[in-house]
């Protein structure tokens, strides 16, 4: 089994570059690979420096799939900041891979729980997530797990914390318009991930790292459970690092 690796680098754009050696390696060892994706701020150089090398030719997304790992409840796929929209903006459009081959939970299901199941079973289908990329929310959050009692295995409906709210209204108009419930792949979910990358960047983020990784391992921290994933990556920029 491998241990939890640690590297720190000094800015976001390394993060980005470092964790796109991970990818770029996956993808080279298996053109078909299903990559777990994430939204936000953290991943943003990481996606530019994919576009770049699949325009470059040492990446190609062509037979590459992808699932990501949650979406806002009550948004339609093109609304501004729904994730689906999010994922075209900041990579879909700007690489070869097929829209059929992308998957981002729905935010409006008619059956709820029915959509929930169907993206574990496509998940499970397409045989398991070969590379799940993270970051994580102020309050220890991994996807839309939130602080709980216990670490909820597929995935599920959940409602979003007035923290969590807080730090996603940059996004939008008020905090009013910040949807108050989200569709999110379990940690379970994640666990399942033959790899894990996680990019943790900012100051903003020393805390919760420090509690993640050399904390406890407790639902009230949800992203301390990666401490028993037999391979994770954590890549810091310095800032997010200063309290490790
Ligand atoms: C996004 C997601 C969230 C974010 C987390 C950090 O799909 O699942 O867990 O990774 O909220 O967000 P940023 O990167 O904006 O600080």
């Amino acid at each position: 089994m491998k241990r939890l690796k640690m590297i720190v680098v000094n800015t976001p754009e390394e993060a980005g570059a470092r964790a796109a050696d991970v990818f770029e390696a996956v993808i080279a060892a298996k053109p078909e690979c299903v990559l777990g994706l994430a939204t936000g701020t953290t991943p943003l150089p990481l996606y530019r420096e994919l576009i770049a090398r699949e325009k470059a030719g040492t990446i190609r997304f062509a037979e590459v799939r992808t699932v990501n790992l949650d979406e806002y409840k009550g948004l339609q796929p093109n609304h501004p900041q729904s994730y689906r929209r999010f994922m075209q903006e900041h990579l879909f459009d700007h690489v070869s891979i097929k829209t059929e081959n992308t998957c981002v939970p729905c935010g409006l299901p008619e059956n709820p729980d029915a959509m929930c199941a169907a993206y574990e079973d496509t998940i499970e289908r397409w045989g398991g997530i070969d590379l799940q990329l993270l970051s994580i929310g102020h309050d220890g959050h991994v996807g839309f797990n939130e602080p709980e009692d216990t670490f909820p295995m597929y995935t599920h409906e959940v409602q979003l914390t007035e923290m969590t709210r807080e730090a996603n209204k940059r996004f939008f108009d008020s905090i009013d318009e910040v949807p108050t419930a989200a569709f999110t792949m379990g940690i379970g979910t994640i666990m399942k991930a033959r790899k894990i990358v996680m990019i943790i960047t900012g100051a903003d983020k020393a805390d919760i790292t420090y509690a993640a990784f050399c904390g406890p391992v407790t639902p009230k921290v949800p992203a301390s459970i990666l401490q028993f994933h037999p391979d994770v990556t954590v890549i810091c920029d310095k800032a997010a690092a200063a309290k490790l």
